[in-house]
């Protein structure tokens, strides 16, 4: 795999996964063509930027807090939508960086979060047999024969809900928006909200007290540093084709970039050594991820970090651990032990997510606050252990007030979910949910 060079469509010669089959191959061509004209989404730079800061969170330095939909929907392409997850991204970043005292780097699950990957090609629903539903790039949720249709024109949608989803970022976080003292104000509301507890009290007063310090000499007057924010965008690199003709060569040092976003990651079903997907991602220069399940081989791991990181570049390379509140404690240890022993410089961050989900009795597809929970605990018990560094956490997380995700400061049960339950993919936690889980992980780096 590693003797042949990379071009931007090299992936092409290689086993390939998870693909659509679209019906209409001159309609597919066509909107690739246009694809690969219209303007990058994001500057090479940026993703520069990003794999230097990735680098001091591989040295423990700085803690990285990437999270956003499963799957994003093009009806959420919305304003609310966008500004209600960037809050609680912000709200979970300053309880992060006030109590865990560290630089928290911010990376949303957004603009660009439109293709999932499948366990099976097709599904059955009332008897029916139907192609899965891809993400909204690929086809729609809808039980149709029709809906479920791939259509390549939806690629080209998604690229413009993802250039306009990533215009009100910027405008939110270079505009004011993210400005300490908004923060501070969200912050003085969500903090009344959480359970009492004295680990709560204590945080909450810390934080109060700094706010009003800050206050109190101006510090939250014009100051650039306080009124403007970064937020990088990344998605997990499953639609190649669409990756592919988001492919631009920077003109500043030459080298490929995958400028659909900063980040890509690639996932647990097509990370597989001499895959299509692998040999897309070794080749662009952005930051990449992997995310790593329980069933992994270490040696498989091993050759993918070579094959990913030649020169073992700090903030290049991201392992994202997945395993299961059940299944940590017998797969991290020899992992994190193995690869720190070869020298790898690697993120490692936690998915406590996808090994935590379960079917409830009422058919929904849901993940428990305290299996999520203890997953980072362990995580940054063995890290501890093995003499490695965790890195920061990946989440499924919305701003919304959905009831998905079970337990939490409001001890939300399987029967309560069905009361405002809107994911069409994996179930993400609130945003009560988020800011809570912040607070015990701001505990866990501050032991
Ligand atoms: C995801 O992040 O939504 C996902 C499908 O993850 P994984 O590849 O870890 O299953
Ligand atoms: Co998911």
């Amino acid at each position: 795999m590693n003797n042949f060079p990379w071009t931007k469509t090299s992936w092409r010669s290689f086993p390939v996964r998870q693909q659509p089959v679209w019906p209409d191959a001159p309609l597919r061509d066509e909107t690739l063509t246009s694809l690969s004209q219209l303007p990058p989404l994001v500057f090479a730079g940026e993703s520069r930027t990003l794999r230097e800061q990735l680098a001091l969170a591989a040295e423990g330095k700085a803690f990285v807090l990437q999270c956003g939909d499963c799957s994003e929907e093009f009806s959420r392409c919305t304003g609310p939508h966008i500004r209600d997850l960037l809050k609680v991204i912000l709200q979970m970043s300053v309880v992060l960086a006030y109590a865990g005292e560290k630089r928290v780097i911010k990376i949303a699950r957004i603009a660009g979060q439109y293709a999932k990957p499948r366990s099976s090609d097709t599904e059955m629903v009332n008897g029916v047999e139907l192609p899965s539903y891809r993400g909204d790039m690929v086809n729609s949720p809808e039980p149709t024969a029709e809906a479920r249709n791939p259509d390549p024109r939806r690629m080209l949608e998604g690229y413009f809900r993802a250039a306009a989803t990533l215009n009100l970022v910027r405008a939110f976080t270079w505009g004011g928006y993210a400005a300490l003292d908004h923060v501070q104000a969200w912050h003085r509301q969500s903090l009344d909200l959480l359970p009492a507890s004295d680990k709560y009290e204590e945080l909450a007063r810390q934080i109060r007290k700094t706010i009003s310090f800050m206050t109190a000499i101006g510090l939250d007057t014009g100051n650039p540093q306080l009124r403007q924010t970064t937020l990088y965008t990344s998605h997990e690199a499953l639609l190649l084709e669409y990756e592919e003709a988001l492919c631009r060569q920077d003109s500043l040092t030459g080298e490929w970039y995958d400028c659909s976003a900063h980040m890509l990651w690639i996932g647990e079903r097509t990370r597989q050594m001499n895959s299509a997907h692998l040999e897309f991602i070794r080749g662009v220069r952005n930051p990449v991820g992997v995310k790593i399940g329980p069933n992994h081989d270490v040696d498989d791991v091993k050759r993918l970090v070579c094959t990913l990181n030649p020169a073992n570049e700090p903030g290049r390379l991201t392992l994202i651990t997945r395993f299961g509140a059940g299944k940590i404690a017998a797969a991290l240890p020899t992992l994190v032990r193995e690869l720190g022993r070869e020298g790898f410089k690697i993120v490692w961050i936690c998915d406590p997510m996808h090994g935590n989900t379960y079917q409830n009795d009422y058919g929904q597809k849901s993940r428990n606050f305290d299996d999520i929970l203890g997953e980072i605990r362990d995580f940054y018990g063995i890290h501890r252990a093995e003499g490695g560094i965790a890195g920061g956490v990946h989440l499924e997380l919305t701003g919304e007030n959905v009831t998905e995700c079970t337990g939490g400061s409001r001890q939300l049960l399987d029967h309560h979910l069905h009361l405002n339950y809107q994911s069409t993919c994996d179930p993400r936690l609130n945003a009560e949910q988020g800011v809570e889980l912040a607070f015990e992980l701001a505990g866990l780096l501050h032991p």
